[in-house]
Protein backbone atom coordinates (compact mmCIF):
# COMPACT_ATOMS: atom_id res chain seq x y z
CA UNK A 1 0.00 0.00 0.00
CA UNK A 2 1.37 3.44 -0.98
CA UNK A 3 -0.34 6.36 1.30
CA UNK A 4 -0.09 9.59 0.26
CA UNK A 5 -0.22 12.52 2.86
CA UNK A 6 -1.94 15.81 2.43
CA UNK A 7 -1.08 18.25 5.21
CA UNK A 8 -3.12 21.59 5.89
CA UNK A 9 -0.61 22.92 8.21
CA UNK A 10 2.63 24.70 6.57
CA UNK A 11 4.39 25.91 9.72
CA UNK A 12 7.67 24.60 11.10
CA UNK A 13 7.05 22.60 13.80
CA UNK A 14 2.86 21.60 13.09
CA UNK A 15 1.43 19.65 15.83
CA UNK A 16 -0.57 18.40 12.30
CA UNK A 17 2.68 16.87 10.81
CA UNK A 18 3.55 15.59 14.16
CA UNK A 19 0.31 13.60 14.20
CA UNK A 20 0.72 12.70 10.41
CA UNK A 21 3.85 11.01 11.09
CA UNK A 22 1.79 8.97 14.65
CA UNK A 23 -0.27 8.10 11.91
CA UNK A 24 2.37 6.94 8.99
CA UNK A 25 3.82 4.90 12.48
CA UNK A 26 1.10 2.89 12.32
CA UNK A 27 0.82 1.94 8.64
CA UNK A 28 1.45 -1.77 8.51
CA UNK A 29 4.48 -3.30 7.37
CA UNK A 30 5.55 -3.03 3.59
CA UNK A 31 3.46 0.26 3.26
CA UNK A 32 5.35 3.64 2.15
CA UNK A 33 3.93 7.05 2.98
CA UNK A 34 4.71 9.87 1.03
CA UNK A 35 4.10 13.77 2.10
CA UNK A 36 2.70 15.96 -0.69
CA UNK A 37 4.98 18.80 0.49
CA UNK A 38 4.17 21.46 -1.88
CA UNK A 39 0.94 22.98 -0.88
CA UNK A 40 2.20 26.26 -0.07
CA UNK A 41 3.50 25.96 -3.97
CA UNK A 42 0.33 25.22 -5.22
CA UNK A 43 -1.50 28.88 -6.70
CA UNK A 44 -5.34 29.00 -5.87
CA UNK A 45 -7.55 26.98 -7.79
CA UNK A 46 -8.76 28.89 -11.12
CA UNK A 47 -10.11 27.10 -14.04
CA UNK A 48 -8.19 30.10 -16.31
CA UNK A 49 -5.31 28.04 -14.96
CA UNK A 50 -6.50 24.05 -15.54
CA UNK A 51 -6.00 24.40 -19.29
CA UNK A 52 -4.97 21.37 -20.98
CA UNK A 53 -1.43 21.67 -21.63
CA UNK A 54 -0.39 24.53 -19.44
CA UNK A 55 -1.84 23.21 -16.15
CA UNK A 56 1.03 24.44 -13.65
CA UNK A 57 4.19 21.50 -12.86
CA UNK A 58 2.95 21.48 -9.38
CA UNK A 59 -0.45 20.68 -9.73
CA UNK A 60 -0.01 17.94 -12.37
CA UNK A 61 2.87 16.56 -9.38
CA UNK A 62 -0.37 16.96 -7.30
CA UNK A 63 -2.12 14.86 -9.27
CA UNK A 64 0.18 12.17 -10.26
CA UNK A 65 1.01 11.79 -6.76
CA UNK A 66 -2.96 10.71 -5.83
CA UNK A 67 -3.03 8.86 -8.73
CA UNK A 68 -0.07 6.62 -7.63
CA UNK A 69 -1.32 6.05 -4.31
CA UNK A 70 -3.36 3.41 -3.25
CA UNK A 71 -4.71 5.47 -0.05
CA UNK A 72 -5.11 9.37 1.03
CA UNK A 73 -4.29 10.33 5.37
CA UNK A 74 -5.73 14.08 5.21
CA UNK A 75 -4.52 16.00 7.84
CA UNK A 76 -5.79 19.59 8.89
CA UNK A 77 -5.88 21.76 11.82
CA UNK A 78 -9.21 24.06 11.94
CA UNK A 79 -9.36 27.57 10.84
CA UNK A 80 -12.04 30.10 11.77
CA UNK A 81 -14.14 26.92 12.16
CA UNK A 82 -13.32 25.08 9.09
CA UNK A 83 -10.46 22.95 7.25
CA UNK A 84 -6.95 24.49 6.01
CA UNK A 85 -7.60 26.56 2.76
CA UNK A 86 -3.84 24.43 1.52
CA UNK A 87 -5.97 21.29 2.44
CA UNK A 88 -9.04 22.82 0.41
CA UNK A 89 -6.79 23.91 -2.33
CA UNK A 90 -5.14 20.70 -2.82
CA UNK A 91 -8.71 18.68 -2.64
CA UNK A 92 -9.72 21.44 -5.39
CA UNK A 93 -6.49 20.51 -7.51
CA UNK A 94 -6.93 16.80 -7.79
CA UNK A 95 -10.49 16.95 -8.14
CA UNK A 96 -10.67 18.16 -11.79
CA UNK A 97 -10.81 17.80 -14.66
CA UNK A 98 -13.94 15.91 -13.24
CA UNK A 99 -14.36 12.92 -15.51
CA UNK A 100 -10.68 11.88 -15.03
CA UNK A 101 -10.03 13.41 -11.44
CA UNK A 102 -7.20 11.52 -9.68
CA UNK A 103 -8.89 11.59 -6.48
CA UNK A 104 -12.23 10.26 -7.56
CA UNK A 105 -12.64 6.73 -5.99
CA UNK A 106 -9.17 7.22 -4.28
CA UNK A 107 -9.92 6.16 -0.34
CA UNK A 108 -9.28 8.62 2.53
CA UNK A 109 -9.44 9.14 6.31
CA UNK A 110 -8.92 12.68 8.00
CA UNK A 111 -7.13 13.64 10.75
CA UNK A 112 -6.36 16.62 12.63
CA UNK A 113 -4.71 18.71 15.24
CA UNK A 114 -5.85 21.67 17.08
CA UNK A 115 -4.53 23.66 20.21
CA UNK A 116 -7.88 23.70 21.45
CA UNK A 117 -9.96 21.43 22.97
CA UNK A 118 -12.29 20.55 20.53
CA UNK A 119 -9.88 18.16 18.28
CA UNK A 120 -11.09 20.78 15.01
CA UNK A 121 -14.23 18.47 14.71
CA UNK A 122 -15.64 21.56 12.26
CA UNK A 123 -12.66 21.07 10.10
CA UNK A 124 -12.97 17.47 10.05
CA UNK A 125 -16.47 17.26 9.38
CA UNK A 126 -15.55 19.93 6.80
CA UNK A 127 -12.81 17.82 5.17
CA UNK A 128 -14.62 14.88 4.94
CA UNK A 129 -17.61 16.81 3.07
CA UNK A 130 -15.42 18.53 0.73
CA UNK A 131 -13.57 14.92 -0.04
CA UNK A 132 -16.43 13.27 -0.71
CA UNK A 133 -18.02 15.87 -3.29
CA UNK A 134 -14.64 15.53 -5.06
CA UNK A 135 -15.26 11.73 -5.70
CA UNK A 136 -12.86 10.12 -2.93
CA UNK A 137 -13.89 7.44 -1.08
CA UNK A 138 -13.35 8.99 2.73
CA UNK A 139 -13.69 7.26 5.64
CA UNK A 140 -16.46 9.24 8.05
CA UNK A 141 -15.12 7.99 11.24
CA UNK A 142 -12.13 10.67 12.17
CA UNK A 143 -9.71 11.40 14.56
CA UNK A 144 -9.19 14.52 16.39
CA UNK A 145 -6.73 15.35 18.91
CA UNK A 146 -7.18 18.59 20.80
CA UNK A 147 -4.52 20.27 22.97
CA UNK A 148 -1.97 19.27 20.94
CA UNK A 149 0.53 21.45 21.65
CA UNK A 150 0.71 18.73 24.93
CA UNK A 151 -0.63 15.60 23.19
CA UNK A 152 2.84 14.20 21.61
CA UNK A 153 6.28 13.16 22.96
CA UNK A 154 8.90 11.99 21.17
CA UNK A 155 6.23 11.64 18.09
CA UNK A 156 3.64 9.25 19.69
CA UNK A 157 0.36 10.61 21.30
CA UNK A 158 0.91 10.40 24.84
CA UNK A 159 -2.67 9.29 25.19
CA UNK A 160 -2.71 5.64 24.72
CA UNK A 161 -6.48 5.24 24.25
CA UNK A 162 -6.26 8.08 21.72
CA UNK A 163 -3.36 6.03 19.85
CA UNK A 164 -5.53 3.35 19.75
CA UNK A 165 -7.88 5.21 18.43
CA UNK A 166 -5.70 6.69 15.58
CA UNK A 167 -4.38 3.29 15.22
CA UNK A 168 -7.84 1.84 14.68
CA UNK A 169 -8.37 4.44 12.16
CA UNK A 170 -5.39 3.79 10.23
CA UNK A 171 -5.98 0.52 9.79
CA UNK A 172 -9.10 0.50 7.88
CA UNK A 173 -7.02 1.99 5.15
CA UNK A 174 -6.94 -0.71 2.43
CA UNK A 175 -10.40 -2.46 4.02
CA UNK A 176 -13.57 -1.46 2.00
CA UNK A 177 -15.50 1.84 3.60
CA UNK A 178 -18.48 0.64 4.94
CA UNK A 179 -21.77 2.15 2.85
C1 LIG B 1 -6.00 31.75 11.56
C2 LIG B 1 -6.19 30.73 12.65
C3 LIG B 1 -7.45 30.32 12.98
C4 LIG B 1 -7.65 29.34 13.95
N1 LIG B 1 -8.92 28.89 14.18
C5 LIG B 1 -9.10 27.83 14.99
C6 LIG B 1 -10.40 27.23 15.12
O1 LIG B 1 -11.37 27.65 14.53
N2 LIG B 1 -10.50 26.14 15.91
C7 LIG B 1 -9.44 25.62 16.58
O2 LIG B 1 -9.59 24.61 17.27
N3 LIG B 1 -8.20 26.16 16.49
C8 LIG B 1 -8.01 27.25 15.71
N4 LIG B 1 -6.75 27.79 15.57
C9 LIG B 1 -5.64 27.25 16.35
C10 LIG B 1 -5.03 26.03 15.68
O3 LIG B 1 -5.73 24.90 16.13
C11 LIG B 1 -3.57 25.90 16.10
O4 LIG B 1 -2.85 27.01 15.60
C12 LIG B 1 -2.97 24.59 15.61
O5 LIG B 1 -1.86 24.29 16.36
C13 LIG B 1 -2.54 24.65 14.17
O6 LIG B 1 -1.99 23.43 13.75
P1 LIG B 1 -0.42 23.19 13.56
O7 LIG B 1 0.19 23.01 14.92
O8 LIG B 1 -0.37 21.92 12.78
O9 LIG B 1 0.14 24.35 12.82
C14 LIG B 1 -6.54 28.79 14.64
C15 LIG B 1 -5.24 29.24 14.30
C16 LIG B 1 -5.07 30.18 13.33
C17 LIG B 1 -3.66 30.60 12.96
Amino acid sequence: MNVLVLLGSLRDGSTNRTLAEAAVAHLPEGATATYFNRGADLPHYSEDLDVEGSVPQVATELREAVAAADALIVVTPEYNGTLSSVVKNTIDWASRPREAASIHGKQAIVLAASGAPYGAEWARKDAVRSLQIAGADVVEDTFGIGASYEAFAEGRLVDGEADAALQALVARLGAPVAA
